[in-house]
């Protein structure tokens, strides 16, 4: 039987001891508005590490206040929000998962309401603390506010802001980064032309859609050094006819491996609904496996991977490098231990408190 799942992965000098990753999931639960991680952040992250996770990426965290999708968001554009990762960064270390953060903007689909503890959805109200969302051009998400569209001086920030919150992820101590590019956020809007109708450098044909994300991840790069690697999220198509598609997204792959990014982490959608996405297990592994191939790059695939075997099959067959697990992982933290046990493979992490559980 194959082990794809439990050979470990190096990225640059990183050695990550497993294939099973957690992604980004936004907990809402700075619950001071603050943008600043709590004691539940650390049991969330930890129990992961402890579950025997190879890599997790802590949630889309905003790089500016005006680019948190909720104003629970938590946040790194200041230093007591680093400092408080520190302690999430260090258990996770303690029980030998590498941590990784998601550097995000949420563009036009910032000032929202966030996931939980509330019945109302879209835009923020007035009442609300809502502020004015950026994006690409003046082209609201629908049922959200219409964005105002961000001018040279603008983007020239938002590069600067990602770069200041992935020195800050360095000093924290975080092994790698990730640019959220996915799911309809800002550098999202930008790729794509139902959210992009600039006439300058930063629309029309691909390689100005992509400029932003590429000066993004230069600054990234810069920012954090040689040593850490640099991942980026990107949406493997918009689903949607005139919108991003997969052969465009491959493009912006391979230019994203000229750039030094280590690795690709392909989702899909969320630049406009309904779309009609053929949603079912695994439903995104072959776009996963489509950006590999196109960009070169190692490529990690999510969505509906709920199954050891299903998940060993991904690796194994060389169409994604990684797996992420989301809702099975807050679903069942141990995921890493159960599906060692259901491949037959001894050598896996148990935390050291809990030895007596291999009795
Ligand atoms: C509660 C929750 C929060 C999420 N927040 C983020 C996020 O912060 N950034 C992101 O890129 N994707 C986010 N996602 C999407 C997940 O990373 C993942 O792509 C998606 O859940 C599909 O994988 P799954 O079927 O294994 O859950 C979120 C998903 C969930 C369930």
């Amino acid at each position: 039987m194959t082990h794809a799942l439990f050979t470990p992965i190096t990225l640059r000098g990183l050695e990550i001891r497993n294939r099973i990753w957690v992604p980004p999931m936004c907990m809402y639960s700075a619950l001071a508005e603050d943008g600043v991680v709590t004691p539940f952040h650390l049991m969330h992250y930890g129990s992961f590490a402890r579950g025997g996770a190879g890599a997790i990426i802590v949630e889309a965290t905003g790089v500016v206040p005006e680019g948190r999708i909720s104003p629970r968001d938590s946040g790194l554009w200041n230093d007591v929000q680093r400092d408080a990762l520190v302690p999430i960064v260090q258990l996770a270390h303690d029980h030998g998962a590498a941590i990784g953060i998601q550097l995000a903007h949420a563009g036009r689909k910032a000032s929202t309401h966030p996931g939980w503890g509330t019945d109302s959805s879209g835009s923020l109200g007035a009442e609300e603390g809502a502020w004015r969302t950026v994006a690409p051009s003046a082209i609201p998400f629908p049922g959200l506010d219409v964005p105002e569209a961000l001018d040279a001086a603008g983007i020239d920030a938002v590069v600067e802001a990602f770069a200041a919150s992935a020195v800050r992820a360095a000093q924290a101590g975080f092994d790698l980064v990730e640019v959220h590019a996915a799911h309809g956020y800002l550098l999202h809007e930008f790729l794509s032309p139902l959210s992009n109708e600039r006439t300058d450098e930063y629309g029309g044909d691909l390689a100005g859609r992509a400029r932003l994300l590429l000066r993004v991840v230069d600054a990234v790069r810069e920012a954090v050094g040689e040593d850490m690697p640099v991942l980026v999220r990107l949406s493997g198509t918009d689903w949607l006819e005139g919108g991003l598609t997969l052969e465009e997204v491959g493009q912006v792959g391979a230019w994203l491996s000229e750039h030094g990014v280590d690795m690709l982490d392909v989702s899909s959608g969320g630049n406009l609904h309904p779309a009609p996405i053929p949603v079912g297990p695994g439903y995104q592994v072959p776009l996963a496996a489509a950006v590999k191939q196109a960009s070169g790059l190692p490529t990690a695939a999510v969505g509906m991977i709920d199954e050891p075997f299903q998940a060993e099959q991904v690796v194994a067959t060389g169409q994604a490098d990684v797996v992420l697990l989301g809702r099975e992982m807050l679903r069942d933290q141990n995921f890493p231990i159960r599906a060692a046990k259901a491949l037959r493979f001894a050598g896996h992490y148990i935390t050291p408190q809990y030895e007596r559980a291999h009795s």
